[in-house]
């Protein structure tokens, strides 16, 4: 119909922040909830506190149209709202790796104590199964006159990309608790009107269960992390061999039952999702008297290559890193984002600084984020010709988009000892070679 829809997106983070502007984008009236006084402050103030393409601008147009609104205060948000999204943190709790469900869980009763009239109540955190059921079971327990049914809709959205993900996806997965099928059908039709608009791209929904869409989060994650340790592991045999690795996962890829993504061989996977989300799987297998093998598998093969590429760098320099001068281009997970959460980089810089090296580093946007995780004397350049300046080995660590451009002769020149070690290979090792430098990257000959 014609009335406008109105939603609450409780966590102004990397996914509250953006699907609440993507749904303001959609003509949906947005109301962000979020506790840090900084972050309120700077989303108020226009400014956004994560770096992610295109976001300031969406942010930015959706708020001068009145869609799009900032604040503290809970009830004000939740108040008429037909669903109310949760999409504050689940990091892993110290200790066993499990989901740390105590902002779900805090955010559930602050959503019960708000409810006015009918609302569904979304989970777009990640969270282990049985989630959904306990939030509405607090909710009862905080409000047992609330009319209300739980959905889990999980977020898919990748950073750097994130707008594009979340207006483009392949599929929109929504669990509801079908044991219930008058109540499942009330919620369904809310949730089709807010996701209405991605009809336009045909982007499915699939409705399942609540059980089920909590662990097909999880387990595409893992999916795709087993992927990449995958090629990581053929990179490395391709190294033993004098094969080459983009070869082998064209070769792949091109099988339609494989497909080509995911396939890029690097110095392991980071990120605030896949190492955490891997280890919440194991666990939530475990906790089932199952167990995921593969996944358990994926995680010591994973944390085993980025311990493992400090030697692979000191190998480089003969043996030591001992007294030598190392750049690093880039120290983000991935490129055009700041988030600096399980990055490579952080055990690899830490162990270059235990066996001696003098580091010198630089990330187009991660520099502020990454300081407090690495090592303290790391110097920090103002570009990348800057890093190379004395080098010894010039590292490459992140795929930015600015060090492809980067000169081989430029780099020669400025360097003490013309050393590469490209863990994305993003260099042309014929172009590097001819330039004087001695060039190693993964899984090429
Ligand atoms: P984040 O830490 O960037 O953001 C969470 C925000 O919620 C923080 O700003 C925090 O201050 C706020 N918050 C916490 N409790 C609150 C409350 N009671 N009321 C209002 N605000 C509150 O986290 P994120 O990266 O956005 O991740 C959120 C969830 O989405 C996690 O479960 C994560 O696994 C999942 N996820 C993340 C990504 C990603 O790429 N970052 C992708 C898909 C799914
Ligand atoms: C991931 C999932 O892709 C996304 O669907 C989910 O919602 C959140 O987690 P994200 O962590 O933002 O997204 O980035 P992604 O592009 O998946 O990369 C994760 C890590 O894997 C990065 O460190 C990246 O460098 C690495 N990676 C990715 C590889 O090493 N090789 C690849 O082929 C792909």
């Amino acid at each position: 119909g014609g009335q406008k829809v109105r939603i609450a997106m409780i966590g102004g983070g990397y996914v509250g922040l953006v699907s609440g502007a993507c749904f303001a984008e959609f003509g949906i009236n947005v109301s962000i909830v979020e506790t840090n006084p900084e972050r309120l402050s700077a989303l108020r103030d226009g400014r956004i506190p994560i770096y992610e393409p295109g976001l300031d601008a969406l942010v930015a147009s959706n708020s001068q149209a009145g869609r799009l609104t900032f604040g503290d205060d809970i009830a004000q948000a939740v108040t008429g709202a037909e669903a109310v999204f949760i999409a504050v943190g689940t990091p892993p709790r110290n200790g066993d790796g499990a989901a740390d469900l105590q902002y779900v869980h805090a955010a559930a009763r602050q959503i019960a104590e708000a409810l006015t009239g009918y609302a569904v109540i979304v989970t777009k955190s990640t969270v282990p199964v049985g989630t959904s059921r306990r939030i509405a079971e607090i909710i009862r327990q905080t409000r047992p006159d609330a009319d209300f049914d739980v959905a889990s809709n999980p977020e898919f959205l990748r950073e750097g990309s994130a707008i594009g993900d979340f207006m483009r996806p392949d599929r929109v997965i929504i669990g509801l608790d079908q044991r219930l099928p008058e109540r499942a059908s009330r919620a369904e039709g809310v949730l089709r009107q807010v996701y209405r608009p991605l009809s336009v791209v045909e982007a499915p929904l699939l409705f399942t269960g609540l059980e089920t869409a909590e662990l097909t989060k999880y387990a595409s994650n893992s999916f795709l992390a087993m992927k990449i340790s995958f090629i990581n592991e053929m990179a490395d045999l391709c190294e033993k061999l004098g094969a080459n690795v983009h070869d082998l996962a064209r070769g792949m890829g091109m099988d339609k039952r494989i497909g080509r993504d995911f396939l890029q061989p690097g110095p392991g996977y980071g990120g605030s999702c896949f190492p955490k989300d891997t280890l919440a799987l194991s666990r939530i297998a475990q906790e089932a008297h199952s167990a995921c093998r593969l996944v358990e598998t994926t995680v010591q093969v994973n944390e085993a290559r980025k311990a493992g590429m400090a030697g692979r760098i000191a190998a480089a320099c003969g043996g030591s890193v001992a007294g030598k001068t190392v750049g690093v281009l880039g120290l983000t997970f991935k490129p055009e984002t700041d988030d600096m959460r399980e990055s490579a980089s952080i055990p690899i810089l830490h162990r270059l600084a235990e066996a001696g090296a003098t580091i010198r580093a630089y990330d187009p946007v991660g520099m502020a984020a990454a300081k407090p995780l690495l090592p303290q004397d790391v110097v920090y350049c103002t570009d990348a010709l800057e890093v190379a300046e004395g080098a010894d080995v010039l590292v490459v660590l992140t795929e930015w988009n600015m060090f492809r451009a980067l000169s081989p002769a430029e780099l020669a020149k400025r360097m003490r000892n013309g050393v590469i070690v490209d863990l994305r290979n993003i260099f042309d090792p014929t172009a590097m070679r001819a330039a004087g430098l001695t060039y190693e990257s993964v899984g090429r000959p």
